[in-house]
C-alpha cells in the first residue's frame, strides 16, 4: 500500500513537474553577430526571434536585442526597410527593436548586458543601456545567431567572442544569484565549441547549439528576388516551431529534436547538441520563451516555413548551394547569383566573376598559409607532428595564446580578413593546436614570418 501510494505520488510529482511555470520574472538576450548584404540570415533570424518573444508576452523592458542593424536599408535590399526570414515571408524589420546598433555590437557590451553591469556599459558606450537585469528567480533565454569558429562566436568587423570569456560571466551570473535557471541557444559554425568540456553541469544552465565543436551550422532559404539565403536550418526550426507550438506543453527537449531534424537535409548535416544541466531537458518551453501571465498557445502563428526538402543536387567548387555551409555563405551567395540572374549585364557578371575568383583564392591561400604556419612554428616539435596539428580537433587550452595569436594574425594579414571571408577561419583550429602544444613565442614568430611571406596578406 505505502509502495503504492509513493508510485502515485511520483507519478503526480512529475505531472507538476512538467506542467509548472515558476514565478519570477522572464529575460531574453537576442544577439546577431553580423553585418553586411549577405550575411542576411543573422539580423533576419534574431529579429524573426524578437517578435517570437514580444508575441508571447515578455515585456519589451525584459527583451534585450543586439544587432547591427544594416540590413533592412543596405543599398543591395531591393526591399529597402523589410526583412524576411523565407522567401516572401511577412516583414519583420518593423517592431523589430535593436537596443544596441552599429559600432555597441561587441563581445565587451554583450558580456556587460547579459551579467547586469549597467556601469560597465555605460562605461563601454557612453550612455547607459538596458541590460540582463535579473535576479535570483529568475529565467534568462539567451540566442545567439551569425558566424562562428572553433572557441569563438564572432560579432560585426571579424571581433569574436572567446568561448573562455562568455563561460567565465555564466559563471560569475551564477555566483553572484542572477538567474535561477538560464537557456542558450547558438546557431553559428563549430557552436559546440562554444561549451564543450566548459560549461559546467552544475550550475542551471542548458544551451543547445546548431553543431558540434568541429563542423559548420548551415544555412537555408535562398531568395531568388533578394539574392541572399535569409535564414538557417537551426535559427528558422526553433523560431517556428515555438511560433506553433504550446509552449506550456512543449519541452526543452522536444524543440531539441526538432533543431535536429531540420539540420539533417540532404547532405549539409550538421549535428545539433546539448550541454550544461540535461535534466533541465524535461522543463517546458514557457519558462523561458515566454511569460506565464498572457501567453496563449498559437495566436502567434506565423506560418510561412521553408521549404528544407528542396531535392536536386546544385553544387559550386563542393558546395552545396542549397544549404551551403554557414561560413561558406559569401562564396555560395555570389555563385548563385551568377549561375541564376540571367539578365546580368556583361560588366556586372564580370565583376561577380572577378569577386568569386578572388574568394576561391582567398580560400586556397588561407590553407597553404596555415600549413606553412604550422611548418614554421614546428620547428621545434613538442610531441606532436604537423599533420597531427594540422588534423587535431583540440578544445582551446591556452586561451591567452589563441587570443593573442588571432589578434596579430588580423592585424599582419587584413588580406584574409575573416570577417569578410569567414570561410577561412575554417584554418583556425591548427592555431588552437599550436597554442596547445608549442610556444606562444614560437606561435607568434612564425605567424610574423610566414604573413610577411604571403602577398595576399596586403591585398585589400
Ligand atoms: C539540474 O537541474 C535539475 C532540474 O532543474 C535540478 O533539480 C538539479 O539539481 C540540477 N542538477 C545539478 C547537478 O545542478
Ligand atoms: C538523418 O536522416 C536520415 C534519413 O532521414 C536518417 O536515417 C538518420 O538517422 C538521420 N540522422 C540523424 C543524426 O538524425
Ligand atoms: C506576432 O503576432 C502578430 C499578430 O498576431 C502576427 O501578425 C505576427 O506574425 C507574429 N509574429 C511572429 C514572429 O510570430
Amino acid at each position: 500500500m505505502a509502495l503504492r501510494h509513493g508510485a502515485l505520488s511520483l507519478v503526480l510529482l512529475a505531472v507538476v513537474l512538467v506542467v509548472r511555470v515558476e514565478s519570477g520574472k522572464n529575460w531574453a538576450l537576442i544577439v546577431a553577430g553580423s553585418k553586411d548584404y549577405y550575411n542576411y540570415f543573422s539580423q533576419a533570424v534574431s529579429c524573426h526571434a524578437y517578435h517570437t518573444m514580444r508575441n508571447n508576452s515578455i515585456p519589451p523592458e525584459n527583451i534585450v536585442h543586439m544587432a547591427y542593424d544594416d540590413l533592412a536599408h543596405d543599398p543591395e535590399n531591393p526591399v529597402q526597410g523589410n526583412i524576411v526570414n523565407v522567401p516572401e515571408g511577412p516583414n519583420l524589420y518593423p517592431g523589430c527593436k535593436m537596443d544596441y546598433r552599429k559600432k555597441e555590437v561587441t563581445p565587451e557590451v554583450f558580456l556587460k548586458v547579459l551579467t547586469g553591469d549597467k556601469e560597465g556599459v555605460k562605461k563601454l558606450i557612453g550612455r547607459e543601456g538596458k541590460v540582463v537585469d535579473s535576479g535570483p528567480d529568475d529565467h534568462v533565454f539567451v540566442t545567439m545567431v551569425d558566424h562562428g569558429g572553433p572557441g569563438v562566436f564572432y560579432f560585426p568587423d571579424f571581433v569574436e567572442l572567446h568561448n573562455t570569456d562568455l563561460n567565465n560571466a555564466l559563471k560569475q551570473m551564477h555566483r553572484e544569484n542572477r538567474y535561477k535557471e538560464m537557456v542558450l541557444y547558438v546557431d553559428s559554425c563549430n557552436s559546440g565549441s562554444m561549451f564543450e568540456g566548459i560549461l559546467p553541469k552544475n550550475i542551471n544552465i542548458y544551451s543547445t547549439t546548431c553543431a558540434n565543436t568541429h563542423e559548420s551550422g548551415y544555412m537555408c532559404c535562398w531568395d531568388e528576388f533578394r539574392l541572399s539565403f535569409v535564414g538557417t536550418q537551426y535559427g528558422n526550426a526553433w523560431v517556428y516551431d515555438t511560433d506553433k507550438a504550446n509552449l506550456h506543453k512543449k519541452t526543452l527537449y522536444q524543440q531539441y529534436e526538432v533543431m535536429k531534424k531540420a539540420c539533417n537535409v540532404s547532405g549539409s548535416v550538421s549535428h545539433p547538441q546539448q550541454y550544461g544541466n540535461l535534466s533541465m531537458n524535461s522543463q517546458v518551453l514557457a519558462q523561458y520563451q515566454s511569460k506565464a501571465e498572457g501567453y496563449q498557445p498559437g495566436v502567434c502563428l506565423n506560418t510561412l516555413e521553408a521549404d528544407n526538402t528542396l531535392g536536386s543536387k546544385f553544387t559550386f567548387a563542393g558546395i552545396d548551394l542549397n544549404n551551403p555551409a554557414i561560413d561558406m555563405v559569401p562564396i555560395a551567395t555570389v555563385a548563385r547569383r551568377l549561375i541564376e540572374s540571367r539578365d546580368l549585364s556583361g560588366e556586372k557578371r564580370e565583376e561577380l566573376k572577378a569577386e568569386l575568383r578572388h574568394m576561391m583564392l582567398v580560400k586556397e591561400k588561407a590553407e597553404s598559409l596555415t600549413k606553412d604556419l604550422v611548418k614554421a612554428a614546428m620547428s621545434s616539435p613538442r610531441g606532436l607532428t604537423e599533420i597531427d596539428i594540422l588534423t587535431g580537433k583540440e578544445r582551446v587550452f591556452n586561451s591567452e595564446c589563441y587570443k593573442a595569436a588571432l589578434g596579430l594574425f588580423s592585424a599582419r594579414c587584413p588580406g584574409i580578413n575573416m570577417g569578410r571571408y569567414p570561410f577561412a577561419r575554417r584554418n583556425l583550429q591548427a592555431f588552437i593546436n599550436l597554442c596547445n602544444h608549442q610556444r606562444q613565442t614560437d606561435v607568434m614568430n612564425a605567424i610574423m614570418e610566414v604573413t610577411e611571406k604571403y602577398g595576399i596578406c596586403r591585398a585589400l
